[in-house]
């Protein structure tokens, strides 16, 4: 027996149907059928596949039954064949929109779990980055020369022969530029990388009156080979300090003073003559060693002493670059190894390694 959606396909006169009521009970399976297959969870592709299979212009179960049964429907069966469809047509239009409607409903709820946040769950971290070592001793330098007074300035890494030699009493055929041998630019004359940060003193002072008190934190650049101890390039910090009164005490005092803080309040220091073509008297300040307080070790060489930095008074040659009054003014000026000290103070053996951005060791200094 075909069922009733099959005979949609037969004509009127083929359905052998000699009464009002046998339309009847056919159309009712009709409904019964649509409504049952409405039944299943629907997708609004099942749900568009519905509305044509049933209700499409063309190839539908009401286009057929328009066509195959209304049309060809003698005319006394004509009224039963219209009133039946007009009484299945929107059964079937509720049917199509309802199943739309969950179709849709459910997308929107499936769409609204795959989007949903458990806010429980833990989050992809990133792992934080430190200040390098090199940067927190410099911060740590900050902390200790503005505590008294200091403020800090930078400078041109790109310096001209004038201000990295000139001005600082270094004039073009003296020995002490031999040990500042460094890198000129091909392209421009007269321009070099400055070898120290000395540069700014001069720079400074040609804009300021005194009281100066400054320190410069920088790169600077020796045609050095690398190895333990030696880079093309490294950091210092500069330190200037011109005033009417500044006297070697002063001076001296100010270097005890960074020495108890930056390695702890048992240092003690010494001063060594050396020379500067910009400091006169010039010295090196040694350091009792931190490690061993003085009783000798490897790290001070077994002599009781580290080596900090070169120093001295204002050479007063320089203030003649400056236009400061040498009779009035005195003052001065200090040039710290900022990687160097490092190195003694975390016992850090190998200065290369503040270059090599190797994780293994930034992250020893968090
Ligand atoms: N500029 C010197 C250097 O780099 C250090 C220094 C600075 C010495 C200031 C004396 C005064 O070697």
């Amino acid at each position: 027996m075909p069922d009733a959606i099959e005979k949609t396909h037969l004509r009127f006169s083929q359905l052998e149907c000699s009464s009002d009521e046998q339309l009847h009970y056919l159309f009712h399976e009709l409904s019964e059928l649509a409504a049952q297959e409405a039944e299943a969870p629907p997708t609004p592709e099942t749900a568009q596949k519905f509305r044509v299979r049933w209700l499409g212009r063309q190839d539908s179960v009401i286009s057929r039954i328009t066509a195959n049964w209304l049309k060809e429907a003698p005319p006394e069966a004509k009224k039963w064949v219209g009133q039946q469809l007009n009484w299945l047509r929107p059964i079937l239009e509720d049917l199509a929109s309802q199943s739309k409607k969950i179709a849709e409903a459910a997308a929107l709820e499936a769409a609204a779990a795959r989007d949903q946040i458990d806010l429980s769950l833990p989050g992809v971290t990133r792992p934080l980055g430190t200040q390098h070592l090199v940067r927190q001793t410099y911060e740590e330098m900050y902390r200790i020369f503005t505590s008294i007074g200091f403020s800090v300035v930078e400078g041109p890494e790109i310096e001209t022969a004038y201000y990295n030699f000139e001005a600082l009493n270094i004039p073009e055929h003296h020995p002490a530029r031999d040990n500042m041998d460094t890198f000129y630019i091909a392209n421009a004359p007269g321009y070099l990388l400055r070898t120290h940060t000395s540069p700014m003193q001069a720079r400074t002072m040609e804009k300021q009156q005194p009281p100066v008190r400054i320190v410069v934190p920088g790169k600077v650049y020796r045609r050095d080979n690398p190895d333990a101890t030696h880079s093309f390039v490294f950091h210092q910090l500069e330190g200037l300090a011109v005033d009417t009164d500044i006297t070697f005490c002063d001076f001296k005092g100010t270097i005890e003073y960074f020495a108890k803080e930056f390695f702890g309040p048992q240092t003690r220091v010494r001063l060594r003559p050396s020379y500067f073509p910009f400091t006169e008297p010039s010295a090196e300040f040694d350091a009792s060693c931190h490690v061993c307080d003085g009783k000798g070790c490897r790290t001070c060489k077994h002599s009781g002493w580290i080596e900090m930095f070169g120093a001295g008074m204002v050479n007063p040659a320089v203030y003649g670059f400056v236009n400061y009054d040498p009779k009035r003014y005195s003052g001065f000026a200090f040039g710290l190894g900022v990687d160097r000290l490092a190195m003694l103070k975390y016992g850090i053996d190998d200065l290369q390694q503040f270059f090599r951005n190797d994780v293994r060791f930034l992250s020893q200094f968090p």
